[in-house]
């Protein structure tokens, strides 16, 4: 019997594109590993239609329908713990994870920002690194921990801002990086190359 292929559950908000990066590293085989669950907290996330196209769970878990941020973690953890999942991968998931969850995944929930880390956490980041007239900006893919886009960094590539740019183009240059370096990020994960060391991630050569 061939051994089990390393198990990632995929949260998402919105456009997916980052999910796809995913599914087509799987599908050529550079990541080895298999998408068990993807869950949504937007009905109209369009990430789901690409699940669903692509054959895989796609599932639409509504915050509002519990009645405190704890029940609804309880219910994406019950999900997510039912399909033995060795990694949650956050791809575009736009709701803050509280306690519960982080605790029920200790080590083994990761995250794409766009922007290099420590610089411009939280929301707009695009816009803030053009407002403040940063020269370089990029992309990270971290840990998750209790303290929001704070955790261990694992990669980042960097893109040059121009003069010319504007929210869009500059999110572009950046995204076209998020779909590179994410899908490294799990093979590396996958096939233990990383170890912490206090805040900083090592990669084992
Ligand atoms: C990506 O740029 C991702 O880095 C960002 O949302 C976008 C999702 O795009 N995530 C965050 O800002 C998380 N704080 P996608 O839905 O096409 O993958």
């Amino acid at each position: 019997m061939a051994p089990d292929k390393f198990k990632l559950a995929v949260l998402v908000s919105g456009r997916g594109s980052n999910l796809q990066a995913i599914i087509d590293s799987i599908e050529k085989n550079a990541l080895q590993a298999e998408i068990a669950l993807v869950i949504s907290n937007v009905k109209t996330a369009y990430a789901l239609e690409r699940a669903r196209k692509h054959g895989l769970e796609g599932l639409f878990l509504d915050p509002k329908s519990y009645p405190d941020r704890n029940s609804y973690e309880q219910a994406l953890v019950e999900r997510i713990q039912s399909k033995s999942v060795n990694l949650v991968c956050l791809a575009g998931y736009m709701r803050v994870l509280g306690k519960y969850f982080i605790e029920a995944f200790s080590g083994r929930i990761i995250n794409i920002h766009p922007s290099l880390l420590p610089a411009f956490p939280g929301l707009n980041v695009q816009k803030r690194a053009l407002e403040h007239g940063a020269r370089f900006s990029g992309c990270t893919v971290h840990f998750v921990n209790e303290e929001v886009d704070g955790g261990p960094i694992i990669m980042q590539a960097v893109v040059p801002v121009f003069d010319e740019d504007d929210e869009a183009s500059l999110s572009e240059r950046i995204l076209e990086q998020e779909h590179i370096i994410y899908p490294q990020a799990i093979q590396l994960i996958l096939a233990d190359k990383l170890t912490l060391s206090g805040r900083r991630v090592l990669h084992k050569k």
